[in-house]
C-alpha cells in the first residue's frame, strides 16, 4: 500500500530535504585525492547532528554507519572505511535523513581527479537517465514510467542496470511502497498527488551481476567493473513535481563534468 502525503508531512519531508541537500554539499567539499572515506562520514554524522537531525541508515537492521561510500566496482549498502581516495576514483555517497520522523534519501556519484573516460560516460549517463526518469513523473502516468525511461537510456548507452537494486517510496519509513524499478513493470499505479518516492539509478560499465561482501553489507560487481548511482528524494503535489533533496549545494562546490 502506497502511504500518500499529507501537507503537514510534506512540510516535515522538505525540512529533511532540506537538511540533506545541505549534508551532500559539505561532502562535496572534501572530495578530493588524499581523503579518508571515514572522514566523509564523521563530517555527514556531525552535520547531521548540528541540524538537529538524524541519519536514516545508521542502526537501520544494525547498518553500522552515517553514509554508505562505494568506491568503483562498489555498488551500494559500502560500510565506510579506512581508505584514502585516489586520482581516478568514483564514489558514490549514499545518505538519509531523519528529521521529525520523516526520511529523506539521496545519492551523489563523484570524480576524484582525472577519471577515465569510460567512468564519465559512466557518470554522465546515470546523471541524465535520474533527470530524465524524474521527467515521467507527471500525474496520470503510471510509476513503470520511470525505469522504462531509465532503462532504455542505460541500453543506448551500452551500459547495465544493475536490476538487484531499486527506489522506493518514502516518509516515515526509508523504505516505503512502491518500488520504484530501473526497468520496465507493467500494472504499476498511477502517480497522483501525495506520492514521494526515491529515484535511484544504479549503472555499471560491466554485465550488472553482483554479490555481497562478507561484513553482509556491501554489494560489489562480480566483474569489479565500476558503477554509478545518483537518487534524488521527489514529491508530487497539487500536480507538480518537486525534488527535496537538490543537488545545488553539491554543484556550489563541485564540478562534475569538466
Ligand atoms: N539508500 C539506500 C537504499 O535506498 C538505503 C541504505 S540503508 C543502509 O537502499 F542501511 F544500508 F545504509
Ligand atoms: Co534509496
Amino acid at each position: 500500500m502506497i502511504i500518500y502525503k499529507s501537507a503537514k508531512d510534506i512540510e516535515h519531508l522538505r525540512k529533511s530535504g532540506e537538511i540533506l541537500a545541505k549534508v551532500h554539499g559539505e561532502i562535496a567539499k572534501h572530495i578530493k585525492v588524499g581523503e579518508n572515506v571515514l572522514n566523509l562520514d564523521k563530517l555527514a554524522e556531525k552535520f547531521i547532528k548540528n541540524c538537529g537531525a538524524k541519519s536514516s541508515f545508521l542502526n537501520y537492521k544494525g547498518y553500522p554507519a552515517t553514509l554508505c561510500v562505494s568506491v568503483n566496482q562498489e555498488v551500494v549498502h559500502t560500510i565506510p572505511k579506512n581508505y584514502l581516495l585516489q586520482e581516478g576514483d568514483i564514489l558514490t555517497i549514499d545518505c538519509g535523513v531523519c528529521w521529525s520522523g520523516y526520511h529523506t534519501d539521496s545519492a551523489y556519484t563523484y570524480s576524484v581527479g582525472k577519471i577515465s573516460e569510460d567512468k564519465q560516460k559512466l557518470l554522465s549517463v546515470t546523471y541524465e537517465a535520474l533527470r530524465k526518469g524524474i521527467e515521467a513523473i507527471e500525474v496520470g502516468n503510471k510509476i513503470g514510467d520511470i525505469g522504462k525511461v531509465i532503462y532504455q537510456i542505460a541500453k543506448n548507452a551500452n551500459l547495465t542496470v544493475i536490476k538487484e537494486f531499486s527506489g522506493h517510496g518514502i516518509g516515515k519509513f526509508i523504505h516505503e511502497n512502491p518500488d520504484v524499478f530501473n526497468y520496465h513493470t507493467p500494472k504499476t499505479d498511477t502517480i497522483r498527488n501525495g506520492l514521494v518516492i526515491a529515484v535511484e539509478p544504479i549503472f555499471t560499465t560491466g554485465n550488472g551481476k553482483a554479490w555481497k561482501e562478507d561484513d553482509g553489507w556491501t554489494v560489489i560487481t562480480e566483474d569489479r567493473q565500476a558503477t554509478a548511482h545518483f537518487e534524488q528524494t521527489i514529491l508530487v503535489e497539487k500536480g507538480k513535481v518537486e525534488v527535496l533533496t537538490p543537488f545545488t549545494y553539491i554543484e556550489q562546490y563541485f564540478v562534475l563534468f569538466q
